[in-house]
């Protein structure tokens, strides 16, 4: 990868691509590896806006070497948003520019100081400050939540570029260009940056739709995010995708998540998902809980208006891992989903039940009716997954959107 790639006049991206953390938080899988994207404002003043993970500290200061030689200093880095995968290399800019000054607010100076024991130095900035540069200005947006609380967004107004932080990033190494205009319509980038939002922002969803009624009067002619492609094509492409999944907005579409111990439960799952196929759901995503890591199922589930679910009862309950995936969903706070619930029991019984506990917490309609069959399906559980099947395409259908 070069060093530095000019985004604007005077303006360059300086990240790097990470090919060797396997899990993102140590909990999201990372096969196509992410960037941490730092960008460099070179005008009277020079701005570092953002950095990246201390394990490639050396890297960044590598690139900022090659654009300024050893005689300009950084001026200011501008901490957007203070998560480690992008204050990392703060105390090696320190020790190569002394004299450099963190911008920041209230919030991120109070983190720095526990983070990273940082307390000098500071410009502490409020909501719509401006900085001026010599022939640009700075604009500093507040955006708490998106994605901790001292996040903010940085605007580079004579550009229009929009320094966004996390907010419209997605997961992904940049090595074939930097900018959505020089790929090809991929479904890869949109797969990333949807896993990216459903795994990492949707917990905060009304957040972000707080963070973009703010940037609405912004003329957006980049959004360059800390994560994945520099929106220069279409920028209006990615803000508009996140604004309907913060909406929760779905597509007709439906995913089957399960699991099988014995085969009781996958042979309903196939009946379902044959139902579903017959009753017209042509989008149809069928993740094995126990293959698929949760990050891709919690992502196909955000753009998708259906959900089934189906389990075995295990040890009185919902089998643990459509367990562990119900309660990310929990956590997540996912709205407006409507759900199939089928499932095996043995004995006591009790998965379904689970399911369906979950659903009523999550206030999630779930359509009729539940199938749960003992031990192996019956000729009656077949009729009642046609019945299921119908109400929810027919669900699905109505809430698409216009
Ligand atoms: C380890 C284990 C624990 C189970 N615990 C329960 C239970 O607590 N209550 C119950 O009704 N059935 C229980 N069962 C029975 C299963 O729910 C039942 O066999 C079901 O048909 C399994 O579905 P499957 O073939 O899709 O794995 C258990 C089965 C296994 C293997
Ligand atoms: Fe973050
Ligand atoms: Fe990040």
């Amino acid at each position: 990868m070069e060093h530095h790639i000019a985004i604007a006049d005077g303006v360059y991206w300086v990240g790097v691509n990470d090919r060797r953390t396997k899990l993102f938080e140590s909990m999201w899988p990372l096969p196509h590896g992410v960037s941490y994207n730092a960008y460099l404002i070179d005008d009277e003043k020079v701005v570092l806006i953002d950095a990246v993970k201390d394990l490639f500290s050396g890297d960044l200061a590598g690139n900022l070497h090659a654009l300024l030689g050893g005689s300009r200093p950084v001026d200011y880095l501008v901490i957007n948003h203070i998560e480690p995968d992008h204050s990392g290399a703060v105390q090696l800019l320190r020790q190569l520019f002394p004299q450099m000054q963190i911008v920041g607010n209230k919030k991120t100076v109070e983190f720095l100081q526990h983070l990273h024991g940082i307390g000098d130095n500071l410009l502490v900035v409020q909501d719509g400050d401006e900085l001026a540069l010599g022939r640009r200005t700075l604009r500093f947006a507040l955006t708490p939540m998106v994605h901790w609380p001292e996040t903010m967004m940085t605007y580079l107004a004579e550009e229009g570029i929009l320094f966004s932080g996390d907010a419209f990033g997605g997961f992904g190494t940049l090595e074939r260009g930097i900018f959505d205009d020089m790929l090809p319509e991929h479904v890869l980038v949109e797969d990333e940056a949807l896993r990216y939002y459903s795994n990492i922002v949707g917990r905060v969803s009304p957040m972000v739709q707080n963070a973009l009624k703010k940037l609405a009067g912004l003329e957006l002619k980049m959004v360059a995010p800390t994560h994945g492609l520099v929106w220069r094509g279409n920028p209006r492409r990615i803000v508009d995708l996140y604004d309907r999944w913060s909406r929760y907005q779905a597509e007709e579409a439906v995913v089957l998540a399960y699991a099988s111990m014995y085969g009781n439960t996958e042979r309903i799952m196939e009946a379902v998902a044959h139902a579903l196929t017959r009753a017209g759901v042509r989008d149809l995503r069928v993740h094995n809980v126990a293959e698929s890591h949760p990050s891709y199922i919690l992502r196909d589930i955000w753009r998708a208006r259906g959900l089934v679910i189906g389990t075995p009862t295990y040890e009185l309950g919902v089998f643990p891992m459509v367990d562990n995936l119900l309660s990310m969903l929990h956590e997540k706070r996912l709205c407006e989903r409507t759900l199939g619930i089928f499932g095996s029991y043995g004995w006591s019984g009790g998965g379904v039940k689970g399911v369906q506990e979950f659903a009523a917490k999550m206030k999630w309609e779930v359509v009729e009716p539940v199938v749960e069959a003992r031990f192996a399906t019956k000729a009656e559980h077949l009729v009642q997954v046609e019945q299921m099947a119908r109400a929810l395409a027919k669900r699905v259908r109505e809430f698409h959107p216009a």
